[in-house]
Parts: structure tokens; C-alpha cells; sequence
């Protein structure tokens, strides 16, 4: 073979496979639900980055929820990963449940009065301190933190720092034990330990053991191996210690203990199957953001969005100093238009319209965030972009109050939690 023909083979080669791994078009406008949303927004005025909840998906996620669940177990709702109170009510009253799990003090002060029925269990341990401002804070009311709180504590050092609290408020505290089921995230992790705390519980005049708490996400996100084997080994490790506090306490176990396990990611685990555990803690695959994009919640509808008006448009991609933008949008044609939208950087993917691209050499804006994308995209100043959250916990505390999307129209507003306590605090001396 000549070598001209061999160079021309080559370059040919090398443009063929350059065109085989070029990016294609994935541009898409808007589907007809993101247009009606965009509508809907404009309808009711809204103008800044907003976070939707489509109500119709939630309900749905709830039902899917309780027909899993299906009366084995006890609900709890987990409320940092719906943190609203209106929201939380929806799901209250759709599930028939109580039963919320708490993370967060000022978040438990809210509820406490919103929710005078509720039962709250902990789901992570707090400084004393944090529960000394709970009843500082709390205004009282039908609510009865003696009866319808249960504070979760993972060492004995804590048990000890509780039951001193108890006894200067003078009052009862609930309290569950942590335990590691293979999280390794604190909590008790052999018998001693357990049954160290639930002796300084007993002899505690004012704390009462109500529980158990064991969470387990861990056992789908391993890289390696089966989730039933892990789910399995969680288990046992959960009934060995149920075994060795009720062998403990004896007639002193009590008849309404918490035995509090699951979480979004696991709670279809347990559709089959006798298990230790008496209720499953859910709240995130209500709304799915996309962190619970998993098989195991491959029947959860994503019902949050982050939408947030267009700004700017350009038909080019221009990056300050040595201009690589004509570079990139050349090779990808997803890159083709730039678009600024009103805040970013948050803890989300672009959804909608489909194909959008954040740029890592222009770099990331919580002001005015660059997004790429194709020519098939007509996005125009004022349009909508949707984002879907990659968790709802965070997420969701950021934008004001919650528009409810309804069939439609944005039909509520949702305040959200808020970190300042509502009420004076009491002097600690007052407490009691
Ligand atoms: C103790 C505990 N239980 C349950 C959950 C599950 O929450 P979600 O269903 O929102 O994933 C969590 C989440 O962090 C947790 O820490």
C-alpha cells in the first residue's frame, strides 16, 4: 500500500471514530407536564426559583408506601426528608399515622405544637443541651413530652448526661437505644454496652426505656454482594439484641416498645418475612429525589421539582479569557446554547428541558448559573427549568414555602421548617 493512502486511512479512521464518539443531540423542549408546570407557575404569579411538589405524585408514592407496609408494620414518617408541616400533615393524614422521627431540635418544637397528637421519636442522638432547649422552648400544650417524645441515646455517657437532665427538669424522659446493624455509624455495638445502658436507664429514677432503633441503609449500597444476604445479617443482629434486652428486663420490658428499623432505601425489604422490628421509617421516597433512584423504589414517582426562571439565552458558548467555549460546543452539540437561569449550584440535576449541562470550565453560580444545551432546546428569557433535587432534606429548606402543584394549578403554599424557635425560650429554671 502506498503511504498516502495509508496517512488518508488514517485520518479517515480517526474522523470516523471521532464522529462515533461525538456526543449526540440530546435536546428535548419541554413534555407537555413540564409546560403545564411552567404554566401553572406563571398562573400563580411565581417568578424566582421555587420548589414544587406535585400533589397528585405524592399520594401516589404514599399509597405505594402503605400497600408495601400493608399493615405488618407501624409507619413513622420521616420528617427531615419532608420538612414542611403542611406536607407533613398530608402524609400524616394519608398514611394514618402518628408516628414522625425528628432530627433536628427546632424542628421538634414545631411539630410538638403543630402535631399535639404526634408520637416523635429521635432519629439521632442530641447533646443534652439541645434537649434541655426542646423543654425551654416548648410553650406546653396537649401535646405531653413525659408520654409522646422518645429521645434516642448511643452511649452510656449519654445515658448518664440524660438522666441528669430528667432529673433537674423533674420529669419523665422516653428514650430509645441506638443500635448498629451494620451501619457503623455509632450506636451500641455489643452486649455490654447494651446492657450497661439499659442498667443506668433502670436505676435512672426519670428516664424510661421505650426501644429500640436500627437503621440500615447500608445493606443496598454495597458493591459487592446480595441486599438480602446484608438485610439478613442486620436482622440478626437486630433480634440478638431485642433477645438480650428482653431477657434483661423481663417483666420490665415494655408492652409498647418502639422497635424502629428501614428507610427508603430498604423498607420493600421487609414486604416478606418475619422480622424483629415493629414499624419502618420512610420519608424521602415520597417525593424521590434522585438519590433514591434505585431498585428498590423502582415504583416511587419523582414528585419535587426545583423550578427557576430563564434570564439570559445565547445562541453561543463563550468562556472569559482563552475562549474555549467555540471548542466545546464544536465537539458537543449539547453545548450549543448557553442559558443563565435566576440562582443554581444547588444540590440538584437538571431535568427539564431535557439534555441541559452544567459547565465545569465556566464554573458553578448559586447567582447566575450557567446551563448548556442543544439547538433543539427554544428555551427563552422568563421560561421555566425544572431540577429535580438529589435529596429532599436539605433541598427543600431553601426556597420559602413549598407551591403545591395540583392537577393543573398551583393550588397551596407550603411553609417550610424554619430554624428560629417560635416561642421565648423559658429560662431553664422555669423548666419543670
Ligand atoms: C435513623 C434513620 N431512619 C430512617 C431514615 C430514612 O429516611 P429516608 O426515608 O428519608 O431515607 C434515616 C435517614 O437518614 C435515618 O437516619
Amino acid at each position: 500500500m502506498k503511504r498516502r493512502t495509508l496517512i488518508l486511512g488514517g485520518v479517515a479512521g480517526t474522523l470516523g471514530l471521532g464522529a462515533l464518539l461525538r456526543p449526540r443531540d440530546r435536546g428535548r423542549d419541554h413534555s407537555a407536564y413540564f409546560t403545564e408546570l411552567g404554566t401553572a407557575l406563571d398562573q400563580a404569579g411565581q417568578a424566582k426559583p421555587t420548589l414544587v411538589v406535585d400533589r397528585q405524585l405524592l399520594q401516589a408514592n404514599i399509597e405505594t408506601l402503605m400497600s408495601h407496609i400493608n399493615g405488618r408494620f407501624a409507619y413513622r414518617v420521616v420528617a427531615k426528608s419532608l420538612p414542611s408541616l403542611p406536607l407533613l400533615e398530608t402524609v400524616m393524614r394519608a398514611s394514618g399515622s402518628d408516628r414522625l422521627m425528628l432530627f433536628h431540635q427546632p424542628f421538634i418544637n414545631q411539630v410538638a405544637v403543630r402535631f399535639p397528637q404526634a408520637d416523635i421519636l429521635l432519629g439521632k442522638p442530641m447533646p443534652a443541651a439541645a434537649a434541655l432547649n426542646f423543654y425551654r422552648q416548648f410553650p406546653g400544650g396537649a401535646f405531653d413530652p413525659q408520654r409522646q417524645l422518645r429521645w434516642l441515646l448511643d452511649t452510656s455517657q449519654r445515658v448518664a448526661q440524660y438522666a441528669a437532665l430528667a432529673n433537674s427538669l423533674g420529669q419523665t424522659m422516653q428514650v430509645c437505644i441506638e443500635l448498629d446493624v451494620g451501619l457503623h455509624r455509632g450506636g451500641v455495638s455489643n452486649d455490654e454496652q447494651l446492657l450497661a445502658m439499659l442498667e443506668q436507664i433502670q436505676l435512672s429514677p426519670h428516664l424510661q426505656f421505650c426501644g429500640l432503633m436500627g437503621y440500615e441503609p447500608h445493606i443496598v449500597k454495597m458493591p459487592v454482594g446480595d441486599p438480602i444476604d446484608y438485610r439478613d445479617d442486620a436482622v440478626a443482629l437486630y433480634r440478638h439484641y431485642v433477645d438480650v434486652a428482653r431477657n434483661y428486663l423481663g417483666a420490665a420490658w415494655p408492652q409498647d416498645a418502639v422497635l424502629n428499623a428501614g428507610g427508603s432505601p430498604t423498607y420493600q425489604l421487609y414486604d416478606k418475612g418475619e422480622f424483629p422490628f415493629n414499624e419502618l421509617a420512610a420519608g424521602s421516597c415520597l417525593v424521590k429525589p434522585t438519590d433514591f433512584d434505585i431498585p428498590t423504589l423502582a415504583d416511587h414517582k419523582a414528585a419535587a421539582y426545583i423550578a427557576t426562571p430563564v434570564l439570559k439565552t445565547m445562541d453561543s458558548l463563550e468562556i472569559p479569557g482563552i475562549n474555549l467555549g467555540g471548542l466545546q460546543s464544536a465537539w458537543d452539540p449539547n453545548r450549543a446554547r448557553t442559558f443563565f437561569t435566576y440562582g443554581g449550584y444547588w444540590k440538584a440535576k437538571p431535568e427539564s428541558p431535557q439534555g441541559l449541562l452544567n459547565n465545569g470550565l465556566y464554573g458553578r453560580s448559586t447567582n447566575q448559573e450557567m446551563l448548556n444545551g442543544s439547538r433543539s432546546i427554544t428555551l427563552q428569557p422568563d421560561d421555566w427549568v425544572f431540577l429535580r433535587p438529589t435529596q429532599s432534606e436539605f433541598v427543600f429548606l431553601q426556597f420559602g414555602d413549598i407551591a403545591v402543584y395540583d392537577n393543573g394549578g398551583i393550588t397551596d403554599f407550603w411553609p417550610v421548617f424554619t430554624e428560629s424557635p417560635r416561642y421565648a425560650p423559658r429560662a431553664a429554671a422555669e423548666v419543670g
